[in-house]
C-alpha cells in the first residue's frame, strides 16, 4: 500500500470539493482531492445553473471568475407566472442592487479543474473502493484504489463534499447525526434545447398543469423543466410532449415560446434533506453530503459554496494558530444558512407546483401567496433577498447577517 500525507483530504470533485482544494491552495494549505468519477463525467454532468451573487464574487475573488464573467448572465430578477399573466419580481431594486449570474455548475466545475491543473495540485479521477478510517481516533484517513495500486492517505482533515449518495455521511457510527427530510410528490423533467431563451430572464410558472420553468445556460442554449410524477420514466416524454406542456404552462401575454432540437432529456427528484452536526471527530461534511434542497430555490450549489467558504475560513486559521474554535462552530454557522436555504426552497415549491394530493383549499392558499408576493413590496423583497442568497456569515458569527 502507498502511504501518503497531506494537510486536508477531500472527498469529491464537485463544486464544493473542487472549490475547498482551490481556496486551500490560495491559503497555501495541502490537500488532495479524491473523485470516484472520470473527469469527462464530472465535467458533463448537467445541474443547476444560477449563483447567488457571493457565489459569483467569491469565484472571481478566487480568480476563477474570467469565463463566467465573460459568458455569465447576470439577471436583476425573476418572473413568476400564474393565471397567464407574467408578473416581475425586479430583485436588485429590492435588494440594493444584488443580482445572480446564470452560469451552469458544468462550467464551474470546468473552470475549478482547470484551475487546478495549472498549479499541479493532486486531483484524481477515478479512484475505487474509497473509505475513511481513524475518525475517532483523531487520526483520519481515507484510502483508495487508483491507478491500479492501493493508496492511504492521512490527513489532519477529511471534507466530505461526495454528495448526497456520496461514503463519508454513510461513515459515521449510528446515532451520531440527526436526519429531517422531505419527499415531495413530483419530479422535475429537465431538457437542454438548442433553441436561444424565449425570455430575458427566468420564468416560473405555476399552472393546474403543474409547474413550469424557463430557464437558460447561455443566449443559444434553453435549460426548460416541467413538474412530473416523482417516478415518472422520461422514455413516457416525447420531444414534442414536453414541448407541448411547456407551451400550456408557461402560456402568457406577450410571450411565445420558441422551439428547438432537445439535447438533453432526464427527471430530477424533488427532496430536502439536512444531516446534523455537519462535522464527526476532524471530518467535515459540505454541500449535498449534508443536506439537499428541492432545486425551486436554486440553492443547491450555492448552499455547498457557502459550507466550503466557512470550512475554508476555519482550516486558515486552524493551520495558523492551531485554534479549533472556527472548525466548533463550522457546522452551526453552515446549518443557520443551511435552514434559511431549506425554508425558501420549501416555499418557493409548495408555492408552485401542484400537489396531486392537495385539496381546492390549498389551490386557493398557493393563488393568495402568489398574488401577495406580486403586489406587496415587502413580500416580493423577502422572495428576492433569499433569492439573491442572504451574506456568507463573517467569522466568529453563526446568525445570518443582515444583507
Ligand atoms: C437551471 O437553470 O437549471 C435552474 C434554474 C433555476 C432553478 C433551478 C434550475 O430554480
Amino acid at each position: 500500500m502507498n502511504s501518503e500525507r497531506t494537510q486536508v483530504a477531500i472527498v469529491g470533485a464537485g463544486p464544493a470539493g473542487l472549490l475547498l482544494g482551490h481556496l486551500l491552495h490560495r491559503q497555501g494549505i495541502e490537500a488532495v482531492i479524491l473523485e470516484t468519477r472520470s473527469r469527462e463525467y464530472v465535467e458533463a454532468r448537467l445541474r443547476a445553473g444560477v449563483l447567488e451573487q457571493a457565489s459569483a464574487e467569491v469565484l472571481r475573488e478566487a480568480g476563477v471568475g474570467e469565463r463566467m464573467d465573460r459568458e455569465g448572465l447576470v439577471h436583476g430578477g425573476i418572473y413568476l407566472c400564474f393565471d397567464g399573466v407574467r408578473h416581475h419580481i425586479p430583485m436588485s431594486e429590492l435588494t440594493g442592487g444584488r443580482a445572480v449570474t446564470i452560469y451552469g455548475q458544468t462550467e464551474v466545475v470546468k473552470d475549478l479543474v482547470t484551475a487546478r491543473l495549472s498549479y499541479d495540485a493532486p486531483l484524481h479521477f477515478e479512484c475505487g473502493d474509497v473509505s475513511v478510517h481513524g475518525l475517532d481516533a483523531g487520526q483520519p484517513s481515507v484510502r483508495y484504489l487508483h491507478g491500479g495500486s492501493e493508496h492511504e492517505l492521512c490527513c489532519e482533515v477529511i471534507a466530505g463534499c461526495d454528495g448526497f449518495h456520496g461514503i463519508c455521511r454513510p461513515s459515521l457510527p449510528d446515532g451520531v447525526l440527526s436526519v429531517w427530510q422531505r419527499e415531495y410528490p413530483f419530479g422535475w423533467l429537465g431538457i437542454l434545447a438548442g433553441v436561444a431563451p424565449s425570455t430575458d430572464e427566468l420564468i416560473y410558472a405555476y399552472h393546474e398543469r403543474g409547474f413550469a420553468l424557463h430557464s437558460m445556460r447561455s443566449p443559444e442554449i434553453s435549460r426548460l423543466y416541467v413538474q412530473v410524477a416523482p417516478h415518472d420514466d422520461v422514455a413516457n416524454w416525447s420531444d414534442q410532449q414536453v414541448w407541448d406542456e411547456l407551451h400550456a404552462r408557461l402560456a402568457s401575454d406577450r410571450f411565445e415560446l420558441q422551439e428547438g432540437p432537445v439535447l438533453e432529456k432526464s427527471i430530477t427528484p424533488m427532496r430536502s434533506f439536512v444531516a446534523a452536526p455537519m462535522r464527526y471527530g476532524n471530518m467535515f461534511l459540505a454541500g449535498d453530503a449534508a443536506h439537499i434542497v428541492p432545486p425551486t430555490g436554486a440553492k443547491g450549489l450555492n448552499l455547498a459554496f457557502a459550507d466550503v467558504i466557512v470550512l475554508a475560513q476555519a482550516l486558515d486559521e486552524h493551520f495558523a494558530t492551531g485554534s479549533q474554535a472556527g472548525l466548533d462552530h463550522y457546522s452551526d454557522r453552515c446549518l443557520a444558512r443551511v435552514w434559511r436555504a431549506q425554508h425558501f426552497s420549501w416555499w418557493m415549491t409548495t408555492m408552485l407546483h401542484v400537489d396531486p394530493s392537495d385539496d381546492a383549499y390549498g389551490r386557493q392558499l398557493q393563488h393568495s401567496q402568489l398574488q401577495y408576493v406580486c403586489s406587496s413590496t415587502a413580500a416580493a423583497t423577502s422572495l428576492a433577498e433569499n433569492y439573491v442568497g442572504l451574506p456568507i456569515p463573517a467569522r466568529g458569527e453563526t446568525k445570518l447577517a443582515r444583507g
